[in-house]
């Protein structure tokens, strides 16, 4: 069932109805979207599905979103809809937004774990929506990475990473958004950030003319590594280096002592700042990255960042905290699962 040579498709019209072919025929297709890639199937295809869950190494009671053209499709896929439910799908779709809803019938176990939600998106991606406009069913997607990984922003994350092992890639150019959707369940009809995204919580509230948005992503302190989100899972997210958080002054109170033992006590440290590297940077130190000071441009550089880190074979990654507002919150909450070590 595994293919053995994977297919690179750009965005052209003729390349993207291939891999709507593909998907018909129960294959896998790694396709862009504005957050990051995703790995899709036929959401409707239990066979298609257990090869999805295969090849990302994911426990099968782990629920995928279900992607969709557009928002006309949402009474196929989700029933007993809350009227905030389609505010916001309004306000944010095409967009960066998962809906956690209660699944209608045509929603396949394999896509919800056995819940009885489903989570829904329609991307804000051009080749995204011509792929599932070609394709005209709902497509279960993951991100295109093995289960526990960063997340994919370029093709070329997912041919590393899962090349070989999917029947197509199709190449649509790095993700502009660069970390996974906002996360919404509802409560009673209230809404509950389940996973901070580039949606904030304050543009959630605004859309729902300041109605109460109740914000339950765990710390990776609180996280249970036996969560059935895996967006909440402790160590979610994580580079192969190890990766630590210090505000700017530990950083710098981190060099001083790394300076001070004998040849840096062998370290070979990576950093990403949000300041300039010093004019004269410590020895072990051995790349210095300064990224960007808005939210929604670190976000868009995150994933990629710390894969090129990760291939340099450093002892360590440091990082200096980002800002604790919410603008932030997708930031920190990747970095704090990235640096966590369960
Ligand atoms: O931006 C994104 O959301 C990307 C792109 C490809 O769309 N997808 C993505 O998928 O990040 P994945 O599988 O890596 O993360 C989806 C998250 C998981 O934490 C999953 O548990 C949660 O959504 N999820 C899906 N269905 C759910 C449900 N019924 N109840 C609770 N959480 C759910
Ligand atoms: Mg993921």
């Amino acid at each position: 069932m595994v293919p053995s040579s994977t297919q690179l498709l750009g965005s052209a019209p003729l390349e993207i109805e291939t891999a709507a072919q593909c998907l018909k025929a129960g294959g896998l297709v790694a396709f862009p979207t504005e957050t990051v890639y995703g790995l899709g199937a036929d959401a409707e295809n239990p066979q298609a599905l257990a090869k999805l869950y295969a090849v990302k190494g994911r426990p099968t009671h782990h629920p995928v979103i279900v992607h969709l053209a557009s928002v006309a499709q949402l009474p196929q896929w989700a029933v007993d809809i809350p009227e905030a439910a389609w505010v916001l799908a309004k306000a944010f779709w095409p967009g960066p937004l998962t809906l956690i809803l209660k699944r209608s019938r045509r929603v396949p176990d394999a896509v919800t774990g056995g819940q009885d939600t489903v989570g829904i998106r329609v991307p804000d991606h051009p080749v995204a929506l011509a792929l599932l406009s070609a394709f005209g069913g709902g497509v279960a997607a993951p991100s295109a990475n093995r289960f526990g990984r960063l997340s994919p922003t370029t093709a070329q994350h997912v041919l590393a990473d899962l090349g070989g092992d999917v029947e197509a890639i199709l190449d649509g150019g790095p993700c502009q958004v660069g970390v996974e959707s906002t996360i919404v369940a509802f409560r009673e009809g209230q809404p509950i950030i389940l996973r901070p995204g580039i949606i904030t919580e304050n543009q959630i509230q605004q859309a729902l003319q300041g109605g109460a948005v109740a914000s339950s992503a765990p710390l990776p302190s609180q996280a249970s590594t036996v969560s059935r989100a895996p967006g909440t899972l402790a160590s979610h997210y994580a580079p192969r280096t190890p990766l630590r958080l210090f505000s700017g002054q530990e950083l710098q109170q981190q060099f001083a002592d790394v300076q001070a033992k004998p040849c840096g006590g062998g370290e070979r440290i990576g950093v990403m700042a949000l300041r300039k590297a010093s004019a004269s940077p410590a020895f072990f130190c051995e790349t210095w990255i300064e990224m960007p000071d808005t939210p929604e441009e670190y976000a868009r550089l995150l994933y990629a960042t710390l894969r090129d880190l990760d291939a340099l074979g450093l002892s360590s990654i440091w990082v200096e905290r980002v800002p604790a507002d919410t603008p932030w919150a997708a930031v920190a909450d990747r970095l704090a699962r990235a640096a966590f070590v369960g």
